[in-house]
């Protein structure tokens, strides 16, 4: 154990360095690690190329200038030897080697043995050969007391009689200038590598936070915390954008999971009662007296109940489909008033038989897009509605036509509906209370609505002093 012990190294010493190696690697993969390196490379890549840009042309220039005057000089020296031949050539040399005139130019006459006649280099140089054409030596230089080696180029040449001429110029200045500009874009560079470097670390860096926020986020929403959400910077570009986005998706998400929970509470709630009813009857049909009528009138009930339990459910089925958008979409161009006509007719018989009396009035030409099915559904739901909660009356369907807008109208004049509790009653399973003792299930006007949202319709319920009026209104169809 003891020596076990004294093997392990102190926790902090190695799990520090695996850590930073950890996140080492995981920088490495990110997208941002390689759009940070992508954008120093490119960066390096350009910054680099303008300064070997800068480098040749000012070295390229200052070479030239010292030819563009060797040239000169040597056109000039031929000249004087063409005009005033060889002790011309040897004065004009001497003359222009007296004194120092500044401009680093070299000159030297040899004769045939190499003997300086005139010049200001004092011997001909070591290893420079006499006809070399372009050549660069080495001259000495006296700078302040100091004898100093100099770089210099220039052209050597034998004129006829084997005499020999060196004609060039002191680059020391030259070469000086140029390992200045070399050392002076050498610092540029490494501080525009650093500036780059730097550059693409921050770079990476936010970009990497603010993905690494939706990640966490996501995750959080993931582990069941729906009402977590993406920190916003406020600086409304792409990445608040999409965390704006995510965040009213995710709003969404919850709003539709809330609605579905209340859904499915409602539905378990809902359907519990007619199930155990229609559980009993069996029940009770199974011990009573095995005497066929009674059986026969318990079958029949238990299958009108079911009956009614499987419409609460194709009710639901509809608004759920009708909600999602998954339904298959079946709108035509249609005329609003044939399907009110078709409406009235179906339920004349049965208005008659209630005691109600049921008119039609509409505007012609009245058009829309929609699905013929559909609105039949939602009117006869509202017909049907009329029919059991107005008592009596005159029942009207209308069809007008507003501003731009088509609409669909019934009324009827009965109780109505409570201004309060207008926006409830179509809720799913809302019934109000004095409709307890009617039948139904309180779907009929949640399915309207449903059916409404769907032809990017509305449903507004009114006071129809006395009774109510529910007005259906569409965008109108143009042609
Ligand atoms: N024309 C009306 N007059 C008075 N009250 C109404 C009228 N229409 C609807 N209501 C009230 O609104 C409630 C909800 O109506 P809805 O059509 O959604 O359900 P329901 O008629 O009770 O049942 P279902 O339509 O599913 O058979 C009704 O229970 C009733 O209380
Ligand atoms: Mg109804």
């Amino acid at each position: 154990m003891i020596a076990e012990k004294l093997l392990l190294p102190a926790r902090g010493s190695w799990t520090a360095p695996r850590r930073i190696f950890g996140n080492a690697q995981r920088l490495l993969r990110t997208h941002a690690f390689r759009l940070a390196a992508l954008y120093f490379l490119v960066f390096a890549v350009s910054v680099l190329s303008v300064l070997l840009f800068v480098y040749w042309t000012s070295a390229d220039f200052v070479e030239r200038q010292t030819e563009a005057t060797l040239d000169a000089e040597i056109t000039g020296l031929a000249e004087q030897y063409a005009q005033r031949g060889l002790s011309g050539l040897v004065q004009i040399v001497a003359a222009r080697s007296a004194g120092d005139r500044g401009d680093g130019m070299l000159y030297l006459v040899t004769d045939p043995n190499g003997v300086p006649l005139a010049g200001n280099i004092a011997a001909w140089p070591a290893g420079v050969p006499a006809h070399g054409g372009r050549l660069s030596f080495t001259t000495t230089a006296r700078v302040k007391e100091q004898v100093e080696t100099h770089p210099a180029q220039g052209a050597s040449f034998i004129i006829p009689g084997g005499y020999r001429l060196l004609v060039g110029r002191d680059i020391s200045d030259a070469t000086a200038f140029r390992n200045r500009v070399k050392i002076t874009l050498l610092w540029a560079g490494l501080v525009a590598l650093g500036v780059g470097l730097l550059g693409g670390t921050a770079m990476s860096r936010n970009l990497l936070r603010r993905v690494e926020q939706v990640n966490r986020t996501s995750e959080r929403v993931m582990a069941g915390n729906l009402s977590d959400r993406v920190p916003l910077d406020g600086t409304s570009d792409e990445f608040d954008q999409l965390a704006a986005n995510l965040n009213r998706m995710l709003d969404q998400i919850e709003r539709l999971m809330t609605a579905m929970r209340e859904v499915t509470d409602d539905v378990a709630h809902d359907l519990k009662t007619p199930l155990s009813r229609l559980r009993v009857r069996l029940e009770l049909a199974l011990l009573g007296p095995v005497d066929g009528s009674s059986q026969t009138e318990a079958i029949r009930s238990a299958i009108d109940e079911a009956d009614r339990l499987l419409a609460t459910f194709n009710a639901l089925l509809s608004i759920a489909e009708l909600e999602s958008g998954t339904r298959r979409d079946e709108s035509e161009a249609l005329d609003l008033s044939e399907v009110a006509r078709s409406a009235a007719e179906l339920y004349e018989p049965v208005a008659e038989e209630k005691g109600f009396l049921l008119s039609l009035a509409t505007e012609p030409g009245v058009r829309i897009r929609g699905s013929r099915h559909l609105l039949s559904q939602a009117l006869a739901n509202l017909l049907d509605n009329a029919l059991k909660y107005a008592g009596g009356g005159e029942i009207q369907i209308r069809v007008l036509r507003g501003e731009d807008r088509a609409a669909l109208e019934v009324t009827d004049r009965g109780h109505g509906i409570p201004e309060d509790e207008r926006e409830t009653v179509f809720d799913r399973f809302v019934r109000l209370e004095r409709s307890r003792s009617t039948p139904g299930n309180g779907l009929g006007l949640s399915l309207v609505r449903a059916i409404m949202r769907r032809h990017r319709g509305t449903v507004e319920l009114a006071d129809n002093r006395p009774g109510l009026r529910v007005r259906l209104e569409f965008p109108e169809l143009v042609t």
